[in-house]
């Protein structure tokens, strides 16, 4: 595992869209997995205003987003596939079913996690996972339990990660308390990892996480163990590092 600390904000978002930028150039028909949530929007705004530009293309790449949370469809602007088309896939010239997230609506949620992984198997397995870090060591929504979990598949969420959460939503009431998410084995089967953590209220689980004991009760410290891990985190981010 690499870790690399950027200046800034602007600067760590700078260096994980070239990272993702690199990759499309070599290999234009790659597949990525990505995440949602505060810190990769200015990443994901780099690569909108790169593909502006005529600087970057993502016509033949295919995307697997992490998690969804149960209940919410396309069209609710909670919802993880909303976000990502709002913050990406509506900026560039992705195809849209070229796009996977979960379907946080399926009748039968054991079932979409199935289909979930197999898509991801035929797709020929994740080229880069983008990750952001939870407070308490998330990885998608892989919060801390006692084991790690292998495929993609239903949880309950945590208190803390529903009060972290809500402040995208009313109120914490309307937080949905299930998501699907894809397991720790699914993200540790891509071939890279990149990792974006930002702000002075990560620093403490970006030192749990990358310099303590792996545990999967902070499920993020199992990347110590993948081949290929790049973290990029901001100064504010890195200040326990030292
Ligand atoms: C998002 C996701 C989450 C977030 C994490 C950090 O798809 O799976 O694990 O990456 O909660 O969120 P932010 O970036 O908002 O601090």
């Amino acid at each position: 595992m690499r870790i690399v600390i950027a200046d800034d904000y602007k600067a760590m978002s700078r260096m994980a869209a070239d990272e993702i930028e690199e990759l499309v150039a070599s290999d234009p028909s790659c597949v990525l997995g990505l995440a949602t949530g505060s810190t990769p929007l200015g990443l994901y705004a780099e690569l909108a205003s790169d593909f502006e530009a005529g600087k970057t293309s993502f016509k033949d790449v295919t995307t697997f987003n992490l998690d969804e949370y149960c209940g919410l469809g396309a069209d609710n602007p909670q919802g993880y596939r909303y976000f990502m088309n709002e913050n990406l896939f509506d900026k560039v010239d992705v195809a849209g079913p070229s796009t996977h997230v979960p379907e946080g609506r399926s009748g039968d949620l054991d079932a979409e996690c199935a289909r979930y992984d197999k898509m991801i198997d035929e797709a020929g397995g994740i080229d880069l996972q983008l990750l952001g870090l939870g407070h308490n060591g998330h990885i998608g929504f892989n919060e801390p339990c006692d084991e790690f979990p292998k495929g993609t598949h239903v949880v309950d969420l945590t208190e803390s990660t529903i009060n972290a959460n809500s402040r995208l939503f009313d109120s914490a009431d309307e937080v949905p308390r299930q998501a699907i998410t894809m397991g720790i084995g699914t993200i540790m089967a891509a071939r890279r990892v990149l990792v974006v953590a930002s702000g002075a209220d990560k620093a403490s689980i970006v030192k749990k996480a990358f310099l303590g004991p792996v545990t999967p009760e902070v499920p993020a410290s199992i990347l110590q163990f993948h081949p290929n891990a790049l973290v990029i985190v901001d100064e504010e981010a890195a200040a326990e590092l030292v």
